[in-house]
């Protein structure tokens, strides 16, 4: 089971968060990271910003793999996920922009991209940062009766393309496709981390902890991974039977191995 760990100042979870990261690479500094995207993770990036700042973390040697990326939008666009990857968190430390991985979503043929973003995928992350959609989607793996282990082209589901209005402005600017890793690459993690703020996504977290494992909750899957932490904050965390939740109080990263 996935330790659950409420905070009461989302300051402090993300601290914690970018800790996972900071002390995995003052050990492993080649380490291989899974990162996503979304208001929520920015919180993230703008720690690992201030903690590369004070001269206490190097990313030059990891490597980094985005989660998932929109079709149709060229890379410089300011809604792609390179564009946001770029300006919240790559050009504000010194990743190294070879070993940054992302999947190609402006070319003509987002099929053969996904393939060359599948290979790129072969071997496992050590942490997976995730967010989750108010759906229970994590990268673009939406509910549907079944789902795929490797990196495919997906159809984005209209609450999906709903809660992207606020960066698009209007919905037919909202990509209708992405290219995302898919459950079997995010899994294959060796640890995972699980970011939720606010109460829009307390019912996807609910589902996602305390529901049975389900395709229709693709977050629900965490559930059966070792090495799992969901890092909330009061109101994403809301629905959360209380037997399942720690208070954070400083002991989340004692807990996750
Ligand atoms: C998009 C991303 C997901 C992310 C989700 C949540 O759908 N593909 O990886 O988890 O947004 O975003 P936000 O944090 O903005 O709610």
């Amino acid at each position: 089971m996935p330790s659950v760990w409420e905070y009461r100042q989302s300051d402090d979870l993300y601290a914690d968060a970018a800790e996972f990261a900071v002390r995995l690479l003052s050990v492993f500094p080649e380490a291989s990271i899974g990162v996503a995207t979304g208001d929520t993770q920015i919180g993230l990036y703008d720690r690992l910003a201030a903690v590369f700042g004070e001269g206490r973390v190097s990313f030059r040697k990891a490597a980094f793999y985005n989660l998932d990326e929109y079709v149709g939008l060229d890379k410089d666009d300011p809604n792609s996920y390179h564009a946001y990857m770029r300006r919240h968190f790559f050009d504000r430390v010194d990743a190294a922009p070879e070993r940054c991985f992302m999947p190609d979503g402006s070319g003509p043929d987002p099929e053969a991209s996904a393939r060359r973003y599948a290979k790129t995928l072969a071997a496992p992350r050590d942490i997976q940062f995730l967010g989750i959609g108010a759906n229970g989607h994590i990268g673009f793996n939406e509910p549907a009766g079944s789902l795929t282990l490797g990196a495919h082209v997906t159809a984005l589901s209209a609450r999906t393309r709903r809660a992207a209005l606020r960066h698009f402005g209007k919905l037919d600017r909202v990509p209708r496709s992405a290219i995302t890793m898919g459950v079997g690459d995010i899994f294959s993690s060796r640890s995972m981390v699980l970011l939720a703020v606010g109460e829009e996504k307390a019912e996807a977290v609910a589902r996602s902890v305390s529901g049975s494992v389900t395709t229709r909750c693709p977050a629900s899957f965490l559930q059966l991974h070792p090495n799992a932490a969901i890092l909330v904050d009061g109101p994403a965390g809301r629905l959360v039977p209380e037997a399942l939740k720690r208070r954070a109080d400083g002991r989340v990263l004692g807990d996750l191995r």
